[in-house]
């Protein structure tokens, strides 16, 4: 008897198959997320699950579980997952880093220039009729080339991106809980106190996992401290970004623009206020979509949740037992 599985919802047809002939699979064939209480009931029996970010995976749904092994997570973040609840039951948790790092970096770096440069308000401007002729000062946006870049959050992908901006000869300035001395090296990058990064970046991306420490990290206060052209770009997690303090910062001039690839709530609703300002643009948290990276996100979850059933130590295990 092949081992049961909860996946919650359609996986690449290569990652589907490989699943399929190790275990026995019950899968949620939707394009919206199935609710909590379909999860719930679902997972009574089974050994593993595979889940995505959307999921909310927290203590009560474990305890419904008795069996459940292994908790799969199609995603490197998984603030989604009660880690603590799963360890405290013996039950692995697996994500998927790496694979998408440079799908990651080269959306930040697109978000950056798309901000900087304004291609969001261009667009509309032409499909609204407006283009009538060349402007001197038509549109006008920012220098990319030789600015500086504060990076919040060192990690795999934040260290994608600055390679992505060396190209561009920006300044490099980071923020983490530690210091890199390695790869600051490597990188030409310069290790800043929060405060002064938020003080001397013309562009600031977020690459923090979403913690109790990091949620609103990005909120009045920081924005009282950024330049006045200062553009913000978050492909992490919405919740380190205050909404609402963003919406203030945007509207009085605080900062020049923002380009956000995730938000709080997710998805933002279309009559959100944040989306009537100019300066702002908004992507459904697509950085990592590329068919490569998805299609290797999915077979990695795949590998994670057939060793979790298995009683093998996952590939990319983010718990200790
Ligand atoms: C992740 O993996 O955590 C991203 O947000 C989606 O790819």
């Amino acid at each position: 008897m092949k081992p049961k599985v909860y996946v919650t919802r359609h996986l690449p047809e290569k990652a589907y198959q490989a699943l399929k002939q190790a275990c026995d699979v019950e899968i949620w064939d939707e394009e919206f997320p199935p609710p909590y209480e379909v999860i719930r009931e679902n997972v009574v029996d089974k050994q593993g699950i595979l889940c995505l970010l959307t999921d909310r995976i927290d203590v009560e749904l474990l305890e419904a579980a008795p069996q459940l092994k292994v908790v799969s997570q199609c995603a490197v973040g998984y603030d989604n997952i009660d880690v603590q609840a799963a360890t405290d039951r013996g039950i692995a948790v697996g994500n998927t880093p790496g694979v998408l790092t440079d799908a990651t970096a080269d959306f930040a770096f697109t978000l950056l220039m798309a901000a900087a440069r304004r291609v969001g308000e261009a667009i509309d401007y032409v499909h609204a009729g407006k283009w009538e002729t060349w402007g001197l000062t038509l549109l006008l946006g920012q220098e990319v080339y030789g600015a500086t870049l504060g990076i919040i959050g060192f990690g795999r992908i934040g260290q994608a991106l600055a390679r992505r901006a060396r190209g561009f000869d920006m300044r490099l300035i980071y923020y983490d809980k530690d210091r890199m001395p390695e790869v600051e090296a490597e990188l030409n990058a310069v290790y800043c106190p929060l405060d002064c990064l938020l003080k001397e970046a013309d562009y600031v991306s977020l690459h923090v996992n979403l913690t109790p420490e990091t949620e609103g990290m990005i909120g009045k206060r920081a924005f009282h401290l950024m330049r006045k052209t200062a553009i913000l770009v978050n492909t992490s997690r919405g919740p380190i970004v205050d909404m609402e303090a963003l919406y203030d910062a945007l509207r009085q001039g605080q900062i020049a623009a923002a380009a956000l690839d995730v938000t709080d709530p997710e998805p933002l609703p279309a009559d959100h206020r944040l989306l009537t300002l100019p300066n702002l643009i908004v992507t459904p948290h697509i950085a990592s979509a590329t068919v490569t990276s998805r299609t290797q996100m999915a077979m990695m979850a795949v590998r994670n949740l057939v060793a979790g059933v298995n009683d093998k130590p996952l590939p990319t295990q983010v718990n200790k037992l």
